[in-house]
C-alpha cells in the first residue's frame, strides 16, 4: 500500500483505546490521525490525558496529538474510524459517523446484534463482511458499522471454528476466568479483586451465548448451537482463560480436534494481512499450559492458545482450555484485522 490510510480512535484514552493507539503506531497500512475522548480529556495532549497510564509504547507522535470531541465534525477526514467507546455512548456516536460516510469498526456491544451489522472475527466468519453492502443500501448511507465480538466470544469462537467446520457443534459450555483489563480503566476496585474471584460480570454471559451463534451462523441467520456460559473476574491483568466443553454432531476425539485446531488457517492468513498471526490457534502439549503469564502474548496477542484437550464424559464430546488476549484478539487487534480485511476486499477504497 503506497499511501497509508488515516485512522482515528474514539475512546482513545481508555484501556482499549490505548491498545489501538499502540498497535497503530507501527502499522504498515494505517496511521493515526486523531484521537477522541470525553469532555474530561478534550483539549489535553494525548500524553497528558493518558497520564501515568500512557506509556512510551504509545509513541511520541500520538502523545503530542490534541484530544478532540468524538464527533464527525472534529476528527478531520479519516479513512477509517476505530471505536473504543462505552456502549451507552457508542450507540449514537457510531451511527453519526456511519451516517456521515465513514467506515466504523466498533468494539462496543451497541450494534453487535443489529441486522446487517457484521459481527466479525476475521478468521472465523470473514464472508460476513459482505453484509456492509446490504447495510449501506438499507440505511441509505455511504458509511457502515462493523462490530467485533465481546472479548470472551472472540477467543471462544476462534477455538470453536475448526471444530464446527469439521464435526458440527451441537452444545458448547464455557466457564471463563477474565482479566481485570476487561473491565476498562480504572475498572474493578483493587479492594474488590485482590485475592478474590468475582463470579459475576454484568451481561457477559448473554453476550457470549448470542454472539457465538451470530458469528458461527450464516450471513443472514444465526447458528442453533446450545451455548451456556458462566463468566468470572479473576485478578490477572490481561488475558481471558476459558474452560470449554463441546458436543458435536459427528464423532470427535481429542486427537482429531487437536489436529484440526493446529492446522486451522483462514482468509486473513491466505491474504497475508499485516495483523493476521501465522497460526490463529496454537495447541500446547504440556499438561499445564496454556498459562496466562506465559502464553497471553502469543502471535502478538492475536493467537489463541489451546491446551489440555481431552474427552469429556459429561457431554460425550471434548473439553479443553483456551487462552487469548482480551485487548488484542478480543478487541483492538481483531478490529484492526477486520479493517485490513475490508480494505483487501475493497469494501474500503
Ligand atoms: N477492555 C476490554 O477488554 C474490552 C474488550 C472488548 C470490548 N471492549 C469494549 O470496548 C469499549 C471500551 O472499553 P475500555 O475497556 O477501553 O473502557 P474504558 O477504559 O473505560 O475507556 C472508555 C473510553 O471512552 C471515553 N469516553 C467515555 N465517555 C465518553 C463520551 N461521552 N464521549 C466520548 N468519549 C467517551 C473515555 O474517555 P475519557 O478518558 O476522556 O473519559 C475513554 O477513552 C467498551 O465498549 C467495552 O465494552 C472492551
Amino acid at each position: 500500500m503506497t499511501t497509508k490510510k488515516k485512522a482515528v480512535v474514539l475512546g482513545a484514552t481508555g484501556m482499549m483505546g490505548q491498545r489501538f493507539v499502540q498497535l497503530l503506531s507501527s502499522h504498515p497500512w494505517f496511521e493515526l490521525s486523531a484521537v477522541a475522548a470525553s469532555d474530561k480529556s478534550v483539549g489535553k495532549s494525548y500524553g497528558e490525558a493518558t497520564g501515568a497510564n500512557g506509556g512510551k509504547e504509545l509513541g511520541d507522535t500520538a502523545r503530542s496529538l490534541r484530544v478532540v470531541e468524538a464527533s464527525p465534525r472534529t476528527v478531520g477526514d479519516p479513512d477509517i474510524v476505530f471505536s473504543a467507546l462505552p456502549a451507552e455512548v457508542a450507540s449514537q456516536v457510531e451511527e453519526d459517523f456511519a451516517t456521515a460516510g465513514f467506515p466504523v469498526f466498533s468494539n462496543a456491544s451497541s450494534h453487535r446484534m443489529d441486522n446487517y451489522v457484521p459481527l466479525l472475527n476475521p478468521e472465523v466468519n470473514p464472508e460476513h463482511a459482505g453484509l456492509v453492502e446490504e447495510q449501506k443500501r438499507r440505511m441509505k448511507r455511504d458509511g457502515f458499522i462493523v462490530a467485533n465480538p465481546n472479548c470472551t466470544t472472540a477467543i471462544l469462537t476462534l477455538s470453536l471454528k475448526p471444530l464446527d467446520q469439521e464435526f458440527g457443534l451441537e452444545t458448547v459450555i464455557v466457564s471463563s476466568m477474565q482479566a481485570i483489563s476487561g473491565a476498562g480503566y480504572p475498572g474493578v476496585a483493587s479492594f474488590d479483586i485482590l485475592e478474590n474471584v468475582i463470579p459475576f460480570i454484568r451481561n457477559e454471559e448473554a453476550k457470549v451465548e448470542s454472539e457465538t451463534n451470530k458469528i458461527l451462523g450464516t450471513m443472514t441467520s444465526p447458528a442453533a448451537i446450545t451455548v451456556s456460559a458462566s463468566c468470572h473476574r479473576v485478578p490477572t491483568i490481561n488475558g481471558h482463560i476459558e474452560a470449554v466443553f463441546a458436543r458435536t454432531r459427528s464423532p470427535i476425539t481429542p486427537e482429531r480436534a487437536a489436529e484440526k485446531m493446529a492446522d486451522f488457517q483462514s482468509i486473513p492468513q491466505r491474504l497475508k494481512l499485516p495483523t493476521a498471526p501465522a497460526h490463529p490457534i496454537i495447541v500446547r502439549k504440556e499438561e499445564d499450559r496454556p498459562q496466562t503469564r506465559l502464553d497471553v502474548d502469543e502471535g502478538g496477542g492475536m493467537t489463541v492458545s489451546v491446551g489440555r484437550i481431552r474427552a469429556d464424559p459429561g457431554l460425550k464430546g471434548i473439553k479443553y482450555i483456551a487462552l487469548g488476549h482480551n485487548l488484542v484478539r478480543g478487541g483492538a487487534g481483531c478490529s484492526i484485522l477486520n479493517a485490513e480485511l475490508l480494505v483487501a476486499k475493497k469494501y474500503i477504497q
